[in-house]
């Protein structure tokens, strides 16, 4: 089967959703997702969204503190970009209709809360709920546009480049070009070609490559492997940031207990109740989240102990109820009252701050390919992400995508596709093995029984 769309984007997080919503300014949007609408990162986000909103704040301070956390590896250039789009992208947020916290008695103010490596208060959230909120909120708009088609439980296996036509020759100086992606209909167990003018790479993270993440199990790293394999340049896969509070729990399955609750003021105790991130770093518990984490780790390691313990034992019962109730709630079903019990907690992969590289535009060095989101490599984070500047970059590298792309599309009028041929993993596989630079050493079969060269450079 075949579907021809004029921007295809492969992942329904904040990323995707937000440059669909923007693209269909511009011609027909398909979005496929892999499980249902709403499974993504994004929808587990708890913090909230960096944004410079304080009187005491500025861009210049919020650029500082992010070049800070990325340890002199970010691109001040895209740091600076992000940071300033922020306010906008908040306020575009809260038209399509995301309910974020007020400051109470100030209905006209935002709260804003306070985590680990910012100087002033900067992240607007939706109580301890943000993602959702947010993942809602976009699902809603996205789904009142007639011309964007979303296909729940599609897994792009491939995207399609000229490696997939048989026998042909790039020309000196060819610029490899996306003309869209094989995409996995799960239901039917059929390989679909979709394709598209424009492709849109958003499938997030890849916290699952490691056994204890906070990522739900979409983030395997999908497009960060079908890039790679299709040629595209990576970077920085090594900075992988562990969150530093994961509840450690039998039944916790290392569920996030957000940044935020130490932004309240929670303190870090070992079992004996002792403090000591004072002797790590003076912000103590709001250090940046690699030094906490790094501090957590180290004094296990000292102790043997398997987790140190998070106690807001001291803030008002009802505040911690109003506050974190995603948190209390999942706390309380496995045992544990916040507001009298200190919480178990460890690190465990949560982000990671490498990906596909793009430009300022959300381009990569893919024709007609772009990425925005966890799967990209921007130069926004360096290596190390600053809380809450996720789900900031994401929704304005998708504005920055989709402006781009659809400059782009308007010149495009007189595009026609090449003969793609349908899918068939044998002659994927035998085309493959006639090309220079191929590598399937590290070929895995996945769930659905098909057997992917997971980052295998493929030369055509
Ligand atoms: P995602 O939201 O992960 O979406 C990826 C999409 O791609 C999903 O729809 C998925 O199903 C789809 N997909 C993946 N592979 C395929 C495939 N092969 N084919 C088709 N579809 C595919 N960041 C912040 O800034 N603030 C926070 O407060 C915050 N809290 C967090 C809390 C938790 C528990 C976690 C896990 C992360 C948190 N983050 C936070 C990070 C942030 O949520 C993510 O980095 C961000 O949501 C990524 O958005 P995205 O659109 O790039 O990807
Ligand atoms: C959190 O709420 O601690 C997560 C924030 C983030 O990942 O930026």
């Amino acid at each position: 089967m075949e579907i021809k769309t004029d921007f295809l984007v492969i992942g329904s997080g904040i990323g995707g959703l937000s440059f669909a919503l923007k693209a269909c300014e511009a011609g027909e949007v398909v979005v496929v997702t892999k499980k249902e609408d709403t499974e993504s990162n994004t929808n587990y986000a708890q913090g909230g969204i960096a944004s410079v909103f304080a009187k005491d704040d500025s861009f210049d301070l919020h650029v500082e503190d992010t070049l800070k956390a990325g340890a002199g590896l970010c691109n001040p250039q895209v740091v600076k970009k992000v940071v300033q789009a922020g306010p906008r992208c908040i306020e575009e947020l809260i038209r399509i209709g995301v309910r974020f916290t007020k400051r109470r008695g100030k209905e006209e103010e935002l709260d804003l809360g306070l985590e680990g490596g910012h100087s002033r208060n900067r992240v607007v959230h939706a109580a301890d709920l943000t993602g959702k909120e947010v993942e809602n909120s976009l699902l809603r708009a996205v789904k009142a546009k007639k011309n964007v088609k979303i296909l729940e439980d599609h897994i792009a296996i491939d995207l399609i480049t000229q490696h997939h036509i048989k026998d042909y020759q790039r020309k000196p100086g060819e610029k490899i070009k996306c003309w869209g992606a094989y995409v996995l209909d799960k239901e039917k167990n059929q390989v679909i070609t979709c394709l598209s003018k424009i492709t849109l790479l958003a499938t997030g993270g890849a916290g699952r490559v490691y056994l204890h993440t906070t990522n739900p199990s979409i983030a395997t790293g999908d497009g960060i492997a079908m890039a790679y394999r299709a040629g595209a340049r990576v970077a920085n896969l090594e900075f992988i940031q562990f969150h530093p509070t994961a509840l450690y729990h039998q039944k916790g399955n290392s569920f996030l207990i957000s940044e935020a609750v130490r932004g309240e003021g929670g303190i870090l105790r070992l079992s004996s109740g002792e403090t000591f991130m004072e002797k790590y770093d003076p912000r103590r518990e709001l250090a940046s989240r690699d030094v906490v984490a790094r501090a957590i780790d180290h004094e296990l390691k000292k102790s043997g102990d398997r987790c140190v313990y998070l106690d807001i034992t001291h803030l008002d019962q009802k505040f911690i109820k109003l506050r974190f109730p995603n948190i209390y709630g999942k706390c309380l079903s496995v045992g544990l009252d916040i507001t009298k019990d200190w919480i178990p907690v460890v690190p465990a992969a949560h982000y990671i701050c490498g990906g596909v590289v793009t430009d300022m535009e959300g381009k990569t060095e893919i024709e007609n390919l772009y990425a925005c989101g966890e799967v990209t490599c921007t130069g926004m984070h360096g290596a190390n992400r600053l809380a809450s500047n996720s789900l900031l970059e994401a929704i304005a590298f998708a504005h920055f995508s989709a402006e781009s792309a659809k400059n782009k599309i308007s010149a495009m009028k007189d595009f026609s596709f090449p003969p793609i041929p349908p899918w068939s993993l044998e002659g994927v596989l035998i085309s493959r093995n006639g090309s220079s630079s191929l590598t399937i050493g590290t070929g895995y079969r996945n769930s659905c029984g098909i057997m992917w060269g997971s980052f295998a450079p493929i030369g055509v």
